[in-house]
């Protein structure tokens, strides 16, 4: 199998595992939407925001931001997830769309672009590829949730059926793999006993040869 093929057919694993992992998603919501709610209650960001929030899942993180008054567009390619996300919080654009084609957004479209739990089942190239396209779309803020430290026994269970990529997620420095994307982190807390959030300032000015060279990365690991 080829670089490609085998990232295709991990892709292709990771949506028919989020699809099938659907109904369970109900177990998570419970723990993750208070979280959210109560974080961007903390951090106050302003109503006016355009929120971009990727790998949306069910919507939670879109919902909360769109119940604070954000015009908000939510990314994902589970479309079983996207359902339930239409159903849940009418007021949020959910759209089908493979982040493998982020670079098809255009450059500063949304204040803000966000996203909850997305990034550790990425490889780390995949990881790159979004972080440099996260940085490009955002004019003001990215605001990301994920592992802030190692879940313990049944979180590396559950994310070993997802795929093989959060051990090097958790191993990875944030704050050096965020500025390589040029991202600024502003602010950082741990939200739960794994959970984290980290709010980055985008570069204002990006070279636009960095930001290509990042799509080439992705496209040789392809
Ligand atoms: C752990 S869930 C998190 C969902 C949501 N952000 C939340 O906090 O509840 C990860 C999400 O990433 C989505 N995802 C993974 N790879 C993707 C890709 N290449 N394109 C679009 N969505 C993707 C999955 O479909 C899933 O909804």
């Amino acid at each position: 199998m080829t670089d490609q093929e085998a990232f295709l057919d991990e892709r292709r694993r990771a949506r028919r595992f989020f699809n099938r992992m659907s109904p369970l998603y109900l177990i998570v919501e419970r723990h993750l939407f208070p979280q959210y709610r109560d974080v961007l209650a903390r951090l106050a960001l302003s109503p006016e925001l355009s929120v971009l929030d990727l790998a949306a899942g069910t919507g939670l993180l879109a919902g909360a931001f769109a119940e604070r008054g954000h015009t908000v567009a939510g990314l994902d390619f589970a479309y079983k997830l996207l359902n339930r996300a239409r159903k849940r919080f009418p007021g949020v654009y959910f759209r089908y769309l493979d982040l493998r084609h982020l670079d098809r957004i255009e450059s500063g479209a949304y204040d803000l672009v966000s996203m909850g739990y997305f990034l550790h089942g990425l490889s780390p190239e995949f990881r790159r590829f979004i972080l440099w396209e996260t940085a490009r779309i955002a004019r003001t803020n990215v605001l990301i949730f994920d592992y802030g430290c190692d879940g313990g026994l049944f979180i590396r269970f559950i994310e070993w059926i997802e795929g093989p990529n959060y051990p090097l997620f958790i191993a990875e420095d944030r704050e050096r793999e965020l500025g390589k994307a040029g991202l600024r982190i502003d602010r950082e807390e741990r939200v739960s006993d794994f959970g984290s959030y980290w709010l980055c300032t985008p570069p204002s000015r990006r070279s636009a040869s960095s930001a290509h060279g990042a799509r080439e990365e992705l496209a040789a690991s392809e």
